[in-house]
């Protein structure tokens, strides 16, 4: 039997060494990834990775379900938390109660991340109160770029470092167990780790962090262009590239089916 979910929350956010967690779209990557993660991310990122639009702001309700439904059938350890897309939680408090009770019930999934500090404050309390797990995500916050040259690094001035220490504070105040800080400078993602009280998530931030995240496919190098914050752990396009030739070269000489694969 798995871990139960209230308990999974709570080993995530005692956990001493840095917490490792990926995005995941589907039961076959999940399978690959669980044991060695701590939470698995249903991104709305799979707009951009899996449906090919530019941003996040595409994503239906039911998409993230069909993908968390999937996701959930290949993983048995790690925390799985869905992204809520752009629309389904900013309008009212309970609006988001609705959709975030409707994603959990029809995937099985543990929690739900939403964008936004002080603005959704309200809404993560609610949730909260209802004994949803929310995790928010301050800093970069894709679901509000409207063109993708407005990708820029955050907390560069006093300002912008304010209001993200404030939203910061406001998520945590209203109940979030964890966070991700997206593309913010290393000194800013060092401070806000500092003074939170819940475990704070990087992705282009700073390894003080008390765990990172990365989109999976940006680490397996499925794409050439990547974020500064992203490294390639892998050539994965390159090695299906070889894999791809080789079958054209197979079915062309008549190489493929061999008697090993025919009845
Ligand atoms: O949608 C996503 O994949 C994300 C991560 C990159 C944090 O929000």
């Amino acid at each position: 039997m798995g871990i139960k979910k209230n308990n999974k929350i709570k080993i995530y956010c005692k956990q001493k060494r840095p917490l490792v967690c990926l995005t995941a779209y589907n039961k076959h990557m999940a399978t690959i990834l669980d044991p060695f993660c701590d939470l698995l991310l249903v991104g709305d990122s799979l707009a951009m990775v899996l449906y090919g639009e530019t941003s996040t702001n595409n994503v239906s309700l039911q998409t993230m379900i069909e993908h968390g439904k999937s996701v959930v059938k290949g993983c048995s350890k790690s925390i799985i938390i869905v992204d809520m897309p752009k629309g389904t939680y900013e309008v009212s408090a309970i609006v988001a109660l609705k959709n975030a009770k409707k994603i959990l019930k029809e995937t099985g999934c543990d929690g739900v991340k939403l964008e936004g500090g002080v603005k959704i404050s309200h809404t993560i309390k609610l949730l909260v109160k209802n004994k949803i797990p929310v995790m928010g995500h301050i800093g970069l916050m894709p679901q509000q770029v409207k063109h993708p040259k407005n990708y820029k690094v955050k907390g560069r001035s006093l300002d912008e470092q304010e209001l993200i220490i404030n939203d910061l504070k406001a998520v945590e105040k209203a109940g979030a167990f964890s966070v991700v800080i997206e593309a913010v400078t290393e000194k800013l993602a060092n401070k806000l780790t500092k003074l939170s009280k819940i475990k704070t998530i990087g992705i282009g931030a700073s390894k003080k962090c008390d765990g990172q995240i990365l989109v999976t496919e940006d680490l397996l190098g499925f794409f050439s262009k990547n974020a500064k914050f992203v490294k390639k752990y892998a050539d994965i396009s390159g090695f299906i590239s070889k894999a791809i030739k080789k079958f054209k070269s197979d079915v062309i000489k008549r190489k493929f089916p061999s008697k090993k694969n025919v009845y």
